[in-house]
């Protein structure tokens, strides 16, 4: 039987669908389609079910993290340092404000930010370092920011993109309230995932929370422009249906993390020995991905591809090999783990509509691509 890689539908029930329309039907309504009650409902929600401080929702998770860099301060003639194993966004924000990314390496296993290599890569122009909670998985902040002060005789800013670990809480606290600012992404497949794009941003600092709801509407108020900012509204329709789905959060990440357990019984079980390593738990990891490093991985994609079970690729070009960021020089070679992991990570169906069978159906099918 075919697995999907991800089927929207356990979002809604006919149940839940109703709940939703009855909501659209409230915005209809009330007629404030842009920035309508929701939108400070929804701010007050997840800042307090996630212990964020203060939340400022805006058009998705890529314009959250533009937002976090601008109230930072970070501009043209700074650098940030960044992973290069990380979706696109990550940097691509930071050359959004102007910024030049600089692409650090990341540990071999996780997949997360290695502080020895943001260490080696800081300089003079370094005005803050953009870590990520990579497929779910809390990195840690606290000790980055210690190391990089240590070595670079000045505190360095730690902004957070958590585009993929929102709820989770790791041995720290919240991820996404552990540094000066952070970005979420509420894209459909995310573990909260609203009908379309949105996304929002998080601070404890009142100061840049405020400069954050400037930014998200052109810098500005009544015609009185502070400074350029954006258009990063989110839509009031977004925030009802986010706000349909935050009471499920946690029997889905709790879905999510039964999923995770059960695979990594079945690959002990199958015993596929150094051919495929499941990734490994960790306290408030909420499997955003379910991501294992395999032997012969485009083979073994091949395979399931042929089988009909999703399975996908996070990622397969690191960002210092991308062709958008050729003039910053990266070649081969530079980040070793970063290009390893491209060449073996693979995604495998993880969504909390997946069953127990089709997990036992995705591993037995790798077993026997091995076997
Ligand atoms: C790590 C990471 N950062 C940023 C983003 C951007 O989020 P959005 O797609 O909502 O713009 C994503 C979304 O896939 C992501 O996974």
């Amino acid at each position: 039987m075919p697995v999907p890689f991800f089927d929207i539908h356990y979002r809604l029930d006919q149940e839940g669908r109703a709940e939703v329309l009855e909501k659209w039907a409230a915005v209809l309504d009330h007629g404030g389609f842009i920035g309508g009650p929701e939108i400070a409902e929804l701010e007050e929600t997840l800042a307090s079910e996630f212990g964020l401080g203060e939340v400022v929702a805006c058009s998705n998770g890529s314009d959250a993290l533009v937002l976090s860099l601008r109230a930072a301060g970070v501009g043209p003639g700074d650098e940030v340092v960044v992973p290069a194993f990380t979706f696109f966004a990550t940097a691509g924000a930071v050359a959004r404000v102007g910024a030049v990314p600089v692409f650090a390496d990341v540990d071999s296993e996780s997949g997360l930010l290695d502080t020895a290599s943001v260490v080696a890569k800081v300089t003079d122009k370094t005005t803050a370092v953009m870590t990520v909670h990579l497929f779910g998985r809390p990195a840690p902040v606290g000790p980055l920011a210690e190391a990089v002060a240590a070595s670079s005789g000045r505190p360095v800013p730690i902004l957070e993109d958590a585009a993929q670990a929102v709820g989770s809480v790791g041995e720290e606290g919240p991820c996404g309230a552990l540094g000066i600012a952070a970005g979420f992404s509420c894209f459909p497949t995310k573990n909260l995932g609203a009908a379309g794009d949105a996304g929002f941003a998080a601070t404890r600092d009142a100061d840049l929370a405020d400069r954050m709801r400037s930014l998200r509407h052109h810098g500005g108020q009544n015609y009185l422009h502070r400074e350029v900012g954006f258009n990063f509204r989110m839509d009031p329709i977004q925030a009802a249906f986010l706000l349909h789905q935050l009471p499920k959060l946690a029997g889905f990440q709790e879905a999510r993390r039964e999923g995770a357990d059960h695979y990594a019984c079945l690959f002990a079980d199958a015993g596929l020995g150094g051919k495929v390593i499941p990734p490994a738990d960790a306290p408030g990891h909420v499997f955003h991905q379910y991501v294992i490093r395999a032997e012969n991985r485009d083979g073994l994609k091949a395979h399931l591809d042929e089988a009909e079970i999703g399975s996908a690729i996070y990622y397969p070009i690191p960002l210092h090999l991308q062709p958008c960021f050729a003039d910053l020089r990266g070649a081969e070679g530079d980040l070793p783990a970063c290009e390893k992991l491209a060449g073996r990570v693979l995604a495998l169906p993880i969504h909390p509509g997946v069953t127990s069978s089709q997990r036992e159906e995705v591993v037995a099918a790798i077993a026997a691509f091995y076997s």
